[in-house]
């Protein structure tokens, strides 16, 4: 058995002084106690008990690069001299603005944030004052931070959430207030039909619809064939925007995002996690009309930290390493994830577990169920959880570090011999469970 004892003295002497001894409450998701890491480099991590992961967690999604990337460490560190906030413009904002419009779908400009949960807030703004409506419709199970407007039926428990083609929206947390709820309307993904009947219930009124484009946090499903264009289009002759989350999809599923993936442009956009490769970094990027409301209409967004020079020059270096060869490194991560993804299912059934595995290469999920792989939030937690965190456990002690619900991110570091190293872990850890 793997030691956590230092884990778990560091866990009782922040309890002593941070707030439920941790700085995010998704850190709880992890046995036997919050864990403490001393160092990441590449795929792996060291935790303070000595104890060496293979990291498939990634700061749960931004370590597209792996840990401590050479190339991005060293452009932060020779930006340090420079300084880190001016209260002003730097002239690093000027060059990735100019990148990332190049790149990104529907780019014709960007404003840029500092986490996910604030870009969203501005893209909901934006939508709002743009269309002088007030609702906002999102998808059951779709998480887009943790902020009152926003975390609604992120992942509610099915006794509270109603019935599946109308679902209740329910706040995430104590402290919302119920009144953010006459605001959100929610929505079953996946289903067109279930869009069409919320804004018929709610005609005139929605302002926007945001969703993740691959349904990651709610159990990494895929949009089917055709259901993202139609929500765009959908949404264009309602007169409501189209806003893609692409937080963690974004510069992960690919150089262009889900949009480049699957072909749809959106309205509005939002990124953050793997553009700055670890730095916080967060933005909107979208349509210059609807954008342009933060300086002609007064559409108020600020935020102290907002294009600090560390995470511009991390974005920056980043991207170098993203674009080179026309995003070389997205072909093997393909090809690697493909690899694992194929592996896993294969010792699953070697070892005659029901199970599922969901995804796309660099961001999967694994399930355990005698049914289909889930399409939407309802499906996915009608599968066993129990098995899954035994199985999150099971991997922890042959040192693979996942996601406590079963989700795999890769990185650009989890060469071929780690995905060997993975797979024969992986099936020491079935063969446990079994
Ligand atoms: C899809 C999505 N949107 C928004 C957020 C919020 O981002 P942040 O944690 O940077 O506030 C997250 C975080 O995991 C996310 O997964």
């Amino acid at each position: 058995m793997r030691s956590y004892a230092k884990s778990i003295a560091l866990y009782e002497r922040t309890r002593k002084h941070l707030a439920g001894g941790v700085s995010s409450n998704v850190r709880y998701a992890s046995v036997p106690v919050p864990l403490f890491f001393a160092r990441g480099e590449g795929a792996r991590l060291h935790d303070v008990d000595g104890n060496v992961h293979i990291d498939y967690v990634l700061g749960n999604g931004p370590a597209i690069l792996g840990h401590a990337p050479k190339p991005v460490i060293e452009a932060v560190a020779r930006s340090l001299a420079d300084g880190q906030v001016y209260a002003a413009q730097n002239p690093r904002e000027a060059e990735l603005g100019e990148r990332l419009c190049r790149l990104l779908p529907g780019a014709e400009v960007v404003r840029f944030a500092t986490s996910g949960t604030e870009a969203v807030l501005m893209a909901m703004r934006l939508a709002r004052a743009f269309t002088g409506r007030d609702k906002i419709l999102k998808f059951e199970g779709h998480y887009h931070g943790w902020s009152d407007q926003a975390y609604i039926s992120a992942g509610p428990s099915l006794n509270e959430a109603g019935p599946a083609d109308e679902p209740v929206p329910v706040a995430g947390s104590p402290g919302i207030p119920a009144s953010v709820l006459d605001d959100v309307v929610v929505a079953g993904w996946n289903d067109l039909a279930a869009l069409e009947a919320a804004f018929d219930r709610h005609a005139g009124e929605i302002a926007g619809v945001i969703m993740e484009p691959v349904m990651v946090n709610g159990g990494a499903a895929l949009p089917e064939p055709g259901y993202l264009a139609g929500v765009r289009d959908f949404c264009r002759a309602k007169g409501a925007l189209f806003i893609c989350d692409e937080v963690i999809t974004g510069f992960r599923v690919g150089l262009t995002g889900a949009q480049g993936r699957f072909g749809v442009t959106a309205d509005l956009a939002i990124y953050a996690k793997a553009v700055a490769a670890g730095f916080p970094l967060a933005m909107v990027a979208g349509r210059r009309d609807v954008m342009d409301t933060l300086a002609d209409k007064g559409v108020m967004h600020g935020g102290t930290y907002n294009g600090n020079v560390q995470s511009m020059a991390a974005a920056l270096a980043a991207l170098d390493e993203l674009e080179r060869d026309d995003g070389a490194v997205y072909r093997d991560l393909e090809r690697r994830g493909a690899r694992l993804m194929q592996g896993i299912a294969a010792l699953g059934e070697k070892h005659r577990l029901a199970m599922r595995v969901q995804g796309l290469p660099a961001i999967f999920q694994v399930f355990f169920t005698d049914g289909p792989a889930p399409k939407n939030y309802r499906d996915a937690v009608s599968c066993d959880r129990d098995k899954v965190a035994a199985f999150h456990a099971a991997l922890q002690e042959e040192g693979i570090r996942i996601n406590r619900v079963g989700k795999w991110f890769l990185s650009t570091a989890h060469d071929d011999a780690i995905v060997d190293e993975t797979l024969a872990a992986t099936d020491r850890a079935m063969a446990a469970l079994r």
